[in-house]
């Protein structure tokens, strides 16, 4: 049996971030250095999404806290917002591609969407490549509008911008 944390992301696992990160996003990934930089922004968040095995939780299938402070388990996907007055934005998310249609991207999406609740942010923010089905899909299931686009912000594609009004 497995269980999913998500939690911040301490800063001694933002290499381990930015390489899977590359692997997954290619010529537009994140640096560890860009990492580092968003990281000392005041105003954002990292969360991280790690799945356990049995033996890793308590008997009850929970984590405790002290277990995960120590980043227990394996990388399954994370998010990263900003937010600023009103606004929050969905600065990237990505799941590992073993963690894939397991429900991950939306408990990070809408982890990043309570961070921004909890903050007083009363609009969410995000950009898509228009060619990525999954992460559109995603964004439409969560209530994302489409408002905007970026002709040929990436190669060869269009960005799509969307929104999500979250205050009541
Ligand atoms: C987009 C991404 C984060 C989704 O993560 P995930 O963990 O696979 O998503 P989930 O399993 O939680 O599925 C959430 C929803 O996404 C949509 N979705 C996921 N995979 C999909 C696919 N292949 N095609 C269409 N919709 C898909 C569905 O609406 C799904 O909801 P459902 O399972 O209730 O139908 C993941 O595909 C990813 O990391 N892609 C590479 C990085 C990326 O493109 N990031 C977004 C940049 S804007």
């Amino acid at each position: 049996m497995t269980s999913t944390t998500i939690a911040e992301l301490p800063w001694w696992d933002l290499a381990e971030v930015a390489d899977h990160d590359a692997a997954i996003f290619g010529p537009t990934a994140w640096t560890l250095g860009y990492y580092w930089s968003v990281k000392a922004q005041n105003g954002t968040v990292m969360l991280a999404a790690r799945t356990a095995s049995a033996g890793e939780t308590d008997v009850d299938g929970t984590a405790t806290d002290s277990e995960f402070t120590a980043s227990t388990g394996e990388l399954a996907g994370w998010i990263v917002m900003s937010g600023a007055g009103a606004e929050a934005d969905v600065m990237t998310i990505a799941t590992t591609e073993a963690a894939r249609g397991t429900g991950i991207g939306r408990a990070l999406l809408q982890a990043g969407i309570n961070w921004a609740k909890d903050r007083g942010s009363e609009i969410v923010h995000l950009e898509v490549d228009e060619r990525n089905a999954a992460a559109l899909g995603m964004y439409a299931s969560f209530g994302f509008e489409e408002w905007g686009r970026r002709p040929d912000y990436y190669p060869g594609a269009a960005g799509i911008l969307m929104r999500l009004r979250i205050g009541d």
